[in-house]
């Protein structure tokens, strides 16, 4: 069993090192911050006991898994290990000279992994003399609990690479499936939407964040609403996603950060982790009440969803992932409640077209433009199944 280093003990490093640890392997857990190795400790702790309460896990089970996570504050921990995961702060420069410095401590065979939402794999791979080593490995959060890995091999990425790593994380009782090198990969590039137009049907005064929350739980069935997940996800992590994967294609306003999303991060209002974000965590606090009006919460159903509809088609127009992956992709990596192309079947393609461009004579925005392959499917009588 070869030793896994993981790099970051947060929200990600922390869950990925159990995931190693419960498969067998020997995790060397890394953070430059000892408060932050501290906290990944009394959670990892915590998570095991409940584990062992629920009757899931047996006391010798537990402590064996906990005992084989290595907790480091030096880098050199990594010499041994057959396999590094980075998993710290989504910042390309602090990314790009962690994995220089990484290459000079690790063995010559060690694969280089991170698990970056939305920067590009080739770039942090540049960071290395050699760079086939470097894959994206992407969890999602909470890596114990989520099944999906998206595998993403840069362009210099060798096939070796691709390879060991995909059969490796498969042991570790993951669905993997690859996904092209491009912004937000697959899951982080359909999904937008759902935080997107979620923000903006707030910021227009539609709906309260309680109300849009309780429309896509409710009426929607999907398992977290917009806000209670980007409060979970944390606002910084997915206010910076957002950004760059706007940044990376272009400016495209379909992928348009929100500015009400945007305060809440520079306020330090991160969410769950921070006690504050579009909710209140602290002991004491209220939680608000939606309006339950049944026409009002799917009228924001269908909005969002329709716009999430609308950029899985996209992706298959211009080849990101097939059919059959974008759908697996977004119901095991972010546990929506159906496959978005089976969706529109059962919506209607007739119906997903005429929506956009209602959306689209409204606003006049780039935003709201229907996928060329959507149009087409409508005009041929063509369904995705
Ligand atoms: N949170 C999510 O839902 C999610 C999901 C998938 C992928 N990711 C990606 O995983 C990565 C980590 O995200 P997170 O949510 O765990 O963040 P986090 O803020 O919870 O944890 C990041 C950790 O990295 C540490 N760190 C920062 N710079 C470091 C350095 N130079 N060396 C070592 N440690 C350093 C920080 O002290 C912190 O403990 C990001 O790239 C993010 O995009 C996040």
């Amino acid at each position: 069993m070869t030793t896994i280093g993981i790099l970051g003990a947060g929200s990600m490093g922390s869950g990925i090192a159990q995931v190693a640890a419960t498969a067998g392997h020997e995790v060397r857990l890394f953070d430059t911050n000892p408060v932050a190795l501290q906290k990944a400790s009394e959670k990892l702790q915590k998570i095991l006991n409940r584990l062992v309460e629920k009757g899931r896990l047996d006391d010798a089970t537990a402590k064996a898994i906990f005992g084989r996570i290595y907790f480091s504050d030096s880098l050199k921990a990594y010499a041994e290990c057959g396999m590094v995961i980075e998993a710290i702060i989504e910042h390309l420069d602090i990314k790009k000279s962690v994995f220089s410095e990484l290459e000079s401590i690790v063995s010559q065979d060690c694969i280089l992994a991170t698990n970056t939402s939305s920067l590009s794999v080739a770039s942090i791979a540049s960071a290395c003399k050699d760079p086939s080593r470097v894959i994206g490995i992407h969890f999602f959060n909470p890596a114990p609990l989520m099944k999906l890995v998206e595998i993403i091999p840069a362009i210099q990425t060798s096939t070796e690479t691709t390879e060991k790593s995909r059969k490796l994380i498969d042991t570790w009782g993951k669905l993997t499936i690859l996904a092209k090198d491009t912004p937000g990969f697959i899951v982080n590039r359909v999904a937008r939407p759902f935080y997107g137009e979620a923000l903006r049907i707030y910021e227009e005064g539609f709906a309260d964040v309680a109300t849009i929350d309780w429309s896509m739980t409710e009426l929607g069935g999907f398992r977290m609403g917009p806000f209670t997940l980007m409060d979970y996800i944390g606002n910084d992590v997915n206010y910076t996603i957002t950004e760059t994967v706007f940044k990376a294609f272009y400016y495209d306003p379909r992928y348009k950060p929100a500015f009400t999303q945007k305060r809440l991060s520079e306020a330090g209002y991160h969410g769950r982790k921070a006690g504050k974000g579009y909710y209140d965590y602290s002991e004491n606090a209220e939680k608000p009440q939606p309006n339950r009006d049944k026409e009002l919460g799917e009228n924001i159903v269908w909005r969002i969803l329709v716009m999430l509809i609308n950029e899985a088609a996209d992706a298959l127009y211009l080849n990101i992932a097939s059919r059959d992956d974008i759908d697996l992709a977004m119901t095991k990596g972010v546990n929506y409640p159906k496959g978005l192309l089976q969706w529109a079947d059962e919506k209607g393609i007739q119906h997903c077209v005429d929506t956009m461009d209602r959306l689209h004579s409204e606003y006049l925005e780039d935003r709201y433009r229907c996928s060329p392959l959507l149009r087409r499917m409508a005009r041929d009588g063509k369904t995705f199944y």
